[in-house]
């Protein structure tokens, strides 16, 4: 097995092979002149199984162009085969034709990718309406939680806390995280007039007076999730107000609202890297690779 680290995923790549035991190289990647890529494998991947390993954030498009080239020349060099190592996985949240003449991401990206990789591993996918990927992707893909990664880092820095899920979808992980670690929890109800505007209710009672209260969400992007939750549990008198997530995307302004909203501690997982990614999932992502071998 060779790993393969593409743009968005160094260090994530680099871990998962030294966990692996496994030989690793960082694509090269420039751009000509005009914009278009240009991309070199410093090693030859002749009869290996290569393990490609990227986020789709940041730069989604450019993720994706990198995959299909990295995937290729994989192929053109005779690999074994192909895995898609994704921490993140974009282009999975556009899953109908919300509006008449819509694109529908996921059926595109599946219709691509399953063309150049033999399998794909992927941490916790933003999925909605489709509960699994397998029945859109023409190849295995395999999906793990960092749900475990994210109750230990809760457990630890988080003593007295409650878990708090900012709509009704987040039930699913906000009570499992809740569950182990043995905390309370809740969720919101949360109606999105648009993809900068939300607003949250409360669902159930919680006492948080006092107490740490943990707002763990799957995926941050604008940040108006997190700070409306932040802003109405602030109302309660909580100790203070953190947040947790497994992909801090933070598109745009979202650290500001939820500083502005009184969020005084923001972290996520090294899905996406950035400055507030401490959770880290290479160890999470390289059993997971592992075992589609065994
Ligand atoms: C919603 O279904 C998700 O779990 C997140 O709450 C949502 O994607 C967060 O988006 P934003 O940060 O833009 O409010």
């Amino acid at each position: 097995m060779i790993i393969v680290g593409l743009s968005n995923s160094l260090p994530v790549a680099g871990l998962m092979a030294r966990k692996l035991r496994a030989p690793w190289f960082a694509v090269e990647k420039n751009h000509f002149p005009d914009g278009e890529i240009y991309m070199r494998f410093s090693k030859n991947v002749k009869d290996q199984h290569v393990v490609l390993v990227q986020s789709f954030h940041p730069y989604p498009q450019e993720a994706l162009i990198e995959i299909v080239w990295a995937a290729a020349q994989s192929r053109a060099q005779g690999a074994k085969s192909v895995v898609l190592a994704a921490p993140y996985l974009g282009y999975v949240r556009q899953d109908k034709e919300f509006h008449s003449g819509e694109a529908v991401s996921v059926r595109i990206l599946a219709g691509l990718l399953s063309r150049y990789v033999d399998r794909i591993v992927t941490i916790d996918p933003h999925l909605h309406r489709i509960k699994d990927l397998e029945t859109v992707f023409a190849c295995p893909v395999k999906v793990v939680t960092a749900n475990g990664l994210l109750a230990d880092f809760i457990k630890k820095n988080y003593v007295g806390c409650v878990v708090v899920g900012p709509d009704e979808e987040s039930e699913q992980w906000a009570a499992a995280i809740a569950r182990s670690i043995k905390v309370e929890s809740t969720v919101l109800v949360k109606t999105r007039f648009s993809s900068q505007r939300v607003r949250v209710k409360l669902k159930g009672d919680i006492d948080v007076k006092g107490k740490i209260v943990v707002i763990v969400d799957d995926i941050i992007s604008s940040g108006k999730t997190i700070a409306e939750a932040a802003k109405l549990m602030k109302k309660f008198g909580p100790k203070r107000v953190v947040t947790v997530s497994v992909h801090g995307v933070f598109a745009g302004k979202a650290i500001f609202w939820m500083k502005k909203a009184g969020v005084r501690e923001i972290t996520s997982s090294t899905t996406i890297e950035s400055a507030y990614a401490k959770i880290d999932v290479a160890e999470l992502l390289a059993n997971a690779v592992e075992l589609q071998f065994t």
